[in-house]
């Protein structure tokens, strides 16, 4: 029977803090940095193999099996269709999905509104809800720039400390909602693995009641 606990985690600013709160409870990968360009690293200690993937491809990992648990932010599942549990916050990689424009920007509400993000899901569904009407346009990154070349009237897309935004000439125009980043656990493997996945749960988050959402 398979022992080790397969962990996908989004490279980046999101690993180095998952790998730290891992480390708290006991949980180190001696040959991580962050600039280590390795993409397995297993302690054998606790059993917990640490998968490092491109965040869109977290969820896809953890529905498919190939991983039992991930670490992933609340933007990227929110995009995702993914079918797995949504079992924790862990309260680190917070941010907020926000509308935003150039600072000057009027608004024609006679001319259809153009909307860049990299996510077209959130996007849809946020304007939906208001009862708006936008053509959305999908980028892959940088979308602080769609405005400023014409491309997009506003964005949708996450803000951390607000530089890129700030920098660019953006104003939020409207926050969306809180993001941060959730452990994830593959539908099978909580029931064949549990007790550990549990254990992991308690450990990661002992003050944090379990509420364990089915997406
Ligand atoms: C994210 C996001 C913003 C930026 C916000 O981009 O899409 O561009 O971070 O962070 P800030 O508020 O701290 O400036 P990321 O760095 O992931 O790169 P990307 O634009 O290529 O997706």
């Amino acid at each position: 029977m398979e022992k080790y606990i397969n962990l996908a985690v989004a490279k980046g600013r999101l690993a180095d803090t998952a790998v730290k709160a891992l480390g708290g409870m006991g949980i180190s990968f001696d040959d991580y940095t962050s600039s280590s360009r390795k993409l397995i690293h297993i302690d054998h200690k606790s059993g917990v193999r640490l998968v490092l993937v491109k965040a869109d491809d977290v969820p896809t990992y953890v529905e498919q099996g190939a991983a039992d648990v991930g670490i992933v932010g609340k933007d990227t599942l929110m995009e995702s269709m993914a079918s797995v549990y949504e079992m924790m916050d862990l309260e680190f990689g917070k941010c907020k999905f926000v509308v935003a424009a150039l600072k000057d920007r009027v608004e024609n509400k006679q001319k259809k509104s153009y909307v860049a993000t990299k996510y077209v899901n959130v996007a849809k569904e946020f304007f939906k809800s208001k009862g708006k009407s936008v053509e959305i346009i999908k980028l892959n990154g940088s979308v602080e720039l769609a405005p400023l070349v014409g491309l997009a009237d506003t964005i949708v897309d996450i803000v951390e400390t607000g530089t890129t935004l700030k920098e660019n000439g953006l104003v939020i125009v409207e926050e969306i909602c809180p993001v941060s980043a959730r452990l994830i656990v593959n539908k099978a493997s909580l029931k064949t693995k549990g007790d550990i996945i549990e254990n992991m749960i308690q450990q990661l988050c002992p003050n944090q009641k379990e509420r364990k959402t089915d997406l």
